[in-house]
């Protein structure tokens, strides 16, 4: 098998500065062999067969697809992507990681963006937020949400996933059967104090990385923010620890989080600038950009047996069908991996009918359970320097993390400035008196004992206001909820995967999310008020006080972290709701599993990523195991 080439800018980057010349995508390696950039891709057009098609090349696809390419047999696989790569379609935005602000804030309020690399799919008027409706971010491209997102990699508790393999009642999920795949995606680089300041001195859990892990790189970045101490001290006044890490299975207390930045080159690292590429050089990969999965076609014993893709030249679209001899796996994300079920047949059979779609398995929990995080954001001016300046577009503080970024691969631009003293607890006890009635106190409770109900997150390139001087720096202090009860929904608009799905996350739509709200509020206060660095409230500010008065803001300006999962749970056959069983295999057809973040069973506490990692390196075993 020949080696092929690095996908995409490295091939083209590479021929170009190759001695020999040659035209982007094509060179002859040292064995005196021709490789094709284009023989990392399929032929649109042209039907073909594979072992496995993977629909979707976001976080789990591309991890999957790598996972199942590499198998010592061979097996051909495709990948499936509505996108195409970020390299090339949005500059260097989604690349630097200090631009990672400007991927998704300008969702928050009109839900439309300018952005080949991304949609946004606009919520229903949700009831909890005063019926506003806000917009949802889905990278599409390649690298899916892992080439959206703001890149903060960290793992759940470990009761979170005990009681997972709990409810799926399948030992397979239990922390002990996890944390070694957690382990085995990323490849760990501790902080380089070359490139960050010393003095911040960052604590990390050495056992929770594996040198033989990767591809996706894991570090600190090169930057860390001066107001990280400082924060984590306000947050041991109010009553959090300090912990070592955010990685083997804890969560409660506050500690800096690592990063999927690649710290050789200050980038992101992406699910496919990892796995996809990875892939693609060493196995039958093949990749197909801008290429829309239309239908799941089911033969007559229900086996998932093809796909429907369609390729668009400049204005006409064209369908064309790739066949699986084994098996399809749907990795669309959380809207749209249920809406593929649906339009293929899978989902709630009234729903399907009255879109005049076959009904292959009537599974009423397709679309159904989805857990999301609802995310407040306050911001305060702050007397230590912050991102503030870059984001007020001050063209010398620009320019000069411009070019120490690219000198010296590090500076403000090589950091997330987001993953300093994450903090996480369950509400104390003061604020559960004042605020928490006894029925949430009592869904509280029903979760395990590990399991943080807030996380509190900082971010470094906050809103400003339009007036900023050039000393002026203001710090976000943001909470995502972790432990509320209300289950959001989503549903077809019709039987074409070209139209957008309808969601509806139900963000606070339970009186006991809003009180929780309130609680993790007045704990960002409590912080804010500990700390010896902010100066003031800028959002929402001091005219906000009363709980009435906090509980009626939250519910006109809280907004979502993207963190979405669930709605094609995992769950046994005894659960009504269950879309896939404990090896992600859709109920009633075989042949087809959903692997992604709609697959997990509910949302364990902290942010996705590393979790999704995780499942598709365990759904892999699984497959290779039962070949
Ligand atoms: C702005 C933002 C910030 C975030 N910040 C963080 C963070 O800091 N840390 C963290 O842990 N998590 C974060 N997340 C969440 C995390 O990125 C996601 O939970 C995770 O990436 C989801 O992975 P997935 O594989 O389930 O889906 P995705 O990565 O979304 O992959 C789905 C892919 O399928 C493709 N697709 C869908 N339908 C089709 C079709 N019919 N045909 C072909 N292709 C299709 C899509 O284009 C996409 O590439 C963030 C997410 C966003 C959007
Ligand atoms: C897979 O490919 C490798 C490299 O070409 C080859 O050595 C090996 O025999 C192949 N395995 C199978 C099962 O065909
Ligand atoms: C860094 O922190 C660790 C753990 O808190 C401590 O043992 C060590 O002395 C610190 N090192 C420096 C240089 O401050
Ligand atoms: C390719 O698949 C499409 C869609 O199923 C079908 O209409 C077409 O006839 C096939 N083309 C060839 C050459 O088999
Ligand atoms: C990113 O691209 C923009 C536009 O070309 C350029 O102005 C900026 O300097 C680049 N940033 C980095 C870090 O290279
Ligand atoms: C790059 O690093 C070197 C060595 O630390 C330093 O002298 C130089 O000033 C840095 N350059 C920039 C642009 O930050
Ligand atoms: C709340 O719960 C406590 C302890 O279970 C109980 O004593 C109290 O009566 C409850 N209050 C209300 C209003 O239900
Ligand atoms: C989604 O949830 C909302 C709020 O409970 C409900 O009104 C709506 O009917 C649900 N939609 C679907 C498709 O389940
Ligand atoms: C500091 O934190 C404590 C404990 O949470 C809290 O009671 C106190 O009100 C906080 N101080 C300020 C000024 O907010
Ligand atoms: C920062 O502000 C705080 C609160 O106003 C103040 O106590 C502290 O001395 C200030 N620090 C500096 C370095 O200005």
């Amino acid at each position: 098998m020949t080696s092929k080439y690095l996908v995409v800018l490295a091939a083209a980057a590479t021929t170009l500065a190759s001695p020999n010349g040659g035209s982007i995508g094509a060179g002859v390696n040292g064995a005196g062999v021709t490789e094709l950039f284009g023989n990392s891709f399929g032929v649109p057009g042209v039907n073909q067969t594979y072992d496995y098609i993977v629909i979707g090349g976001g976080t789990a696809g591309n991890a999957i697809a790598a996972r199942l390419a590499q198998d010592p047999a061979n097996y051909t696989v495709a990948v499936i992507e509505a996108g195409s790569f970020y390299e090339i379609l949005s500059g260097n935005r989604t690349q630097v990681p200090g631009y990672n602000f400007l991927t998704a804030e300008p969702n928050f309020v009109t839900g439309g963006i300018t952005s080949l690399t991304a949609i946004s799919i606009l919520s229903e008027p949700q009831a909890g937020y005063n019926n506003r409706r806000v917009g949802y971010t889905v990278g599409q491209t390649f690298g899916g949400g892992s080439a959206a997102n703001y890149m903060g990699y960290f793992r759940p508790t470990i009761g979170s996933f005990d009681y997972w393999a709990e409810i799926v009642e399948d030992d397979y999920w239990n922390w002990e059967n996890v944390y070694p795949a957690f382990k085995k995606s990323c490849d760990f680089t501790p902080p380089n104090y070359d490139k960050i300041d010393p003095s911040l001195n960052i604590t990390y859990d050495t056992d929770a990385f594996d040198i033989t892990g990767g591809p996706l790189q894991v570090s600190y970045g090169n930057f860390q923010g001066p107001f990280g101490p400082l924060l984590a001290e306000a947050m041991t006044r109010a009553g959090l620890d300090a912990i070592p890490g955010l990685n083997s299975g804890k969560l409660i207390g506050h500690g800096t989080a690592t990063a999927a930045v690649d710290p050789r080159t200050a980038t992101r690292s992406s699910s496919s600038t990892s796995f996809l590429q990875v892939g693609a050089r060493t196995s039958n990969l093949k990749i197909y950009p801008n290429t829309l999965a239309q239908r799941i076609v089911f033969d007559e014993q229900k086996r998932a047996s093809s796909v429907l893709v369609q390729g668009h030249m400049l204005s006409e679209r064209f369908t064309y069908e790739l066949f699986a001899n084994k098996e399809i796996i749907v990795s669309g994300g959380v809207w749209q991996s249920p809406q593929l079920l649906m339009v293929s047949g899978v989902g709630p059979a009234s729903t399907l009918e009255s879109h005049g779609i076959e009904v292959v398995s009537d599974l009423a929990g397709v679309g159904q359970s989805e857990w999301d995080q609802p995310y407040m954001s306050l911001v305060y001016k702050v007397n230590v320097t912050t991102s503030s300046q870059i984001v007020a577009g001050n063209v010398e503080a620009n320019a000069a993390a411009v070019e120490e970024y690219l000198t010296n691969q590090s500076g403000r631009l090589s950091g997330i400035g987001a993953g300093q003293s994450l903090g996480f607890e369950k509400f104390p006890a003061h604020t559960r008196d004042a605020v928490l009635s006894n029925s949430t106190r009592g869904w509280l409770a029903s979760l395990p004992d590990d399991w943080p109900e807030a996380e509190y997150l900082p971010l470094e390139s906050s809103p400003i206001p339009a007036d900023i001087g050039p000393d002026d720096y203001y710090l976000l202090i943001g909470s995502a909820l972790l432990a509320t009860s209300s289950r959001g929904n989503m549903t077809i608009a019709s039987a074409d995967m070209n139209d957008r799905p309808i969601i509806s996350p139900n963000w606070l739509l339970d009186k006991g999310d809003r009180e929780q709200a309130l609680a993790a509020f007045l704990r960002i206060r409590e912080i804010a008020g500990n700390s010896t660095f902010v100066e003031s409230e800028y959002i929402p500010g001091p005219e906000v006080t009363t709980n009435e008065e906090i509980v009626e803001w939250l519910r006109n300006n809280m907004v979502l972290i993207y963190h979405g999962s669930s709605t094609c749970k995992m769950g046994p056959v005894s659960d009504p709701l269950a879309v896939v069983d404990t090896r992600a295999r859709v109920y009633g057809v075989s042949g087809l599993r959903v692997v992604d973040a709609s697959a997990f069973p509910f949302h364990p506490p902290g942010q996705p990523m590393a979790s999704v990692y995780m499942f598709a390196e365990k759904i892999a075993e699984a497959i290779l195991e039962e070949e």
